[in-house]
């Protein structure tokens, strides 16, 4: 079978979050099982682009409003990601350093799904599927849906999943001259509470929809942004798939962003190692429990919450516990993460910014990952911290509920809490300090976590039945 993957992010090629982590790894297990995956990303100007080599193999031009772009789609030469890899090259639109958050995304994310379409249409057959991922490549299923320019595209399958339904990607109406020509009488299809809706509009015309966990599916249904009543009337071709982990690249025993590689037989010593690394660059005492997070510094994922957890903790148990935050986003809770570094002094640090090479060590080395997720579509980060023998505090929600077990249930692997309050997520903390001064406990309920497999075979698989099964 025949998989185009269209997406704004694909690591290593460009990565903001766990999208680009699955895009980079999904398409690899569906070689291995025996098919042809491709995935298309645009062509940013990040160290990827700067340092590979690459094949002109399209060149085409479009209008997008008045605005004329000239574009190239282009094929990395090596082959190095186990998937075939094209860019899409749009100058004055995709040439820019970031992914998101340019004034004028609209136009970036439209000019890169006609880019896509005109390039499909260019090839002597079709693929057996075209699977989008969120709303940057949600305007592709309705496009498809008329044919677009081209009449023979309107039988190619289409599967959206869904990442993260908070992003949407609405603009205006007065926008709609971006678009190109369709008839109007279809412009119901792209309407949400009037409003441009490229994900609604992905939901409303792919032939499949999928979430990235069956646990977040089911609260579509009644939190979704927005687009709950959308969500219940296209139920029957939803369906919700875990993600999994890409275990060639996370994985402790040969990673080889570590200085000091573990297995399950040695990961006492091997996260022993690690967490001095990070105790001496953060200036923490090893022998005390060390809470991590890493992620986007977003209301979604709780962080917003953590001055309140890491300050009421350090204030009842001073010289217990060390916190450790890796993230960056919104200014106001990166202000006051600093003020709370500042007001606790001791048993907190952080670091603002984006660094894989400090996430990975931080899986390695820290005792506990802490996710007070609201939202947490599937969530790749308890994943890797539970390969990594660092046991994940979640919140009870989306994926984070699919994957980690509480300890103190049969099988448990972590500690769940309910409330996505700073109350609550303290509690879970207590029950970690607690957890961490009872070391048989912990190492028993740290290496049933390593036990379990995460890797991406079962779900890659779900999906290639799915597409099977399209009409
Ligand atoms: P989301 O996609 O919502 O941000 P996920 O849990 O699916 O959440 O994936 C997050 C991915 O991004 C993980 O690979 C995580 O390690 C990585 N990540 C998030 N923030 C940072 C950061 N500041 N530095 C390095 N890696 C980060
Ligand atoms: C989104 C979600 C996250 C999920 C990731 C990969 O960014 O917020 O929960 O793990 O996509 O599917």
């Amino acid at each position: 079978m025949e998989i185009l993957h269209v997406s704004a992010e694909c690591y290593p090629v460009a990565k903001v979050g766990g999208l680009g982590d699955v895009v980079g790894a999904l398409p690899k297990y569906q070689q291995e099982l025996g098919n042809f995956a491709k995935v298309i990303v645009p062509a940013y100007r990040t160290r990827y682009y700067e340092t590979h080599e690459f094949d002109v193999v399209h060149q085409g031009g479009m209008w997008m409003g008045h605005g004329w772009y000239h574009f190239n789609v282009l094929k990395e030469r090596s082959n190095e990601l186990g998937f075939d890899l094209y860019l899409v090259e749009i100058p004055g639109l995709l040439d820019t350093p970031g992914v998101y958050g340019y004034s004028n995304d609209t136009e970036r994310f439209l000019g890169f799904q006609i880019a896509v379409l005109d390039w499909i249409n260019e090839w002597n057959h079709l693929p057996d599927v075209i699977h989008c991922h969120d709303h940057h490549t949600g305007l592709i299923p309705f496009l498809l849906s008329y044919g677009y320019k081209y009449d023979r595209l309107k039988e190619v399958p289409t599967v959206l999943t869904i990442h993260n339904a908070q992003y949407q990607g609405q603009f205006g109406w007065d926008k709609l001259y971006l678009l190109p020509a369709f008839d109007l009488w279809k412009s119901g299809q792209l309407d949400w509470n009037g409003a441009i809706n490229p994900l609604a509009a992905a939901i409303k015309c792919a032939w499949r929809v999928t979430t990235v966990s069956p646990g977040y599916m089911e609260e579509l249904h009644e939190n979704a942004a927005g687009l709950e009543g959308l969500i219940r009337h296209e139920s029957a071709k939803m369906v919700g798939i875990l993600n999994g982990i890409d275990t060639a690249i996370w994985d402790p025993s040969t990673d080889h962003m570590l200085n000091h590689t573990y297995d399950i037989q040695e990961v006492a010593e091997g996260k022993a190692a690690n967490k001095q690394l990070l105790c001496e660059r953060f200036g923490f005492d090893t022998s005390l429990p060390l809470i991590s997070f890493i992620g986007r510094l977003v209301g979604d994922k709780g962080a917003d919450l953590l001055p309140e957890i890491i300050g009421k903790t350090i204030y009842d148990f001073p010289g217990e516990v060390n916190f450790l935050v890796l993230g960056s986003g919104d200014p106001h809770i990166e202000w006051s993460l600093q003020q709370t570094r500042y007001l606790v002094s001791h048993g907190f640090n952080l670091h603002i910014g984006y660094d894989e090479s400090l996430s990975h060590l931080i899986y390695a080395g820290s005792d506990f990952l802490l996710m007070p997720s609201r939202v947490e579509p599937c969530g790749l980060n308890q994943m890797y911290a539970l390969r990594y023998g660092t046991i994940p505090i979640v919140r009870s929600t989306g994926g984070l509920k699919d994957t980690v077990i509480d300890f103190g249930d049969p099988g448990g692997v972590g500690i769940r809490f309910v409330q996505p309050a700073g109350w609550d997520a303290c509690a879970a903390v207590r029950r970690a300090v607690q957890l961490y001064n009872d070391q048989p406990n912990f190492r028993t309920v740290q290496q049933r976590g390593m036990h379990e497999n995460h890797a991406w075979g079962t779900s890659a698989q779900r999906y290639l039945d799915m597409y099977s099964n399209m009409k």
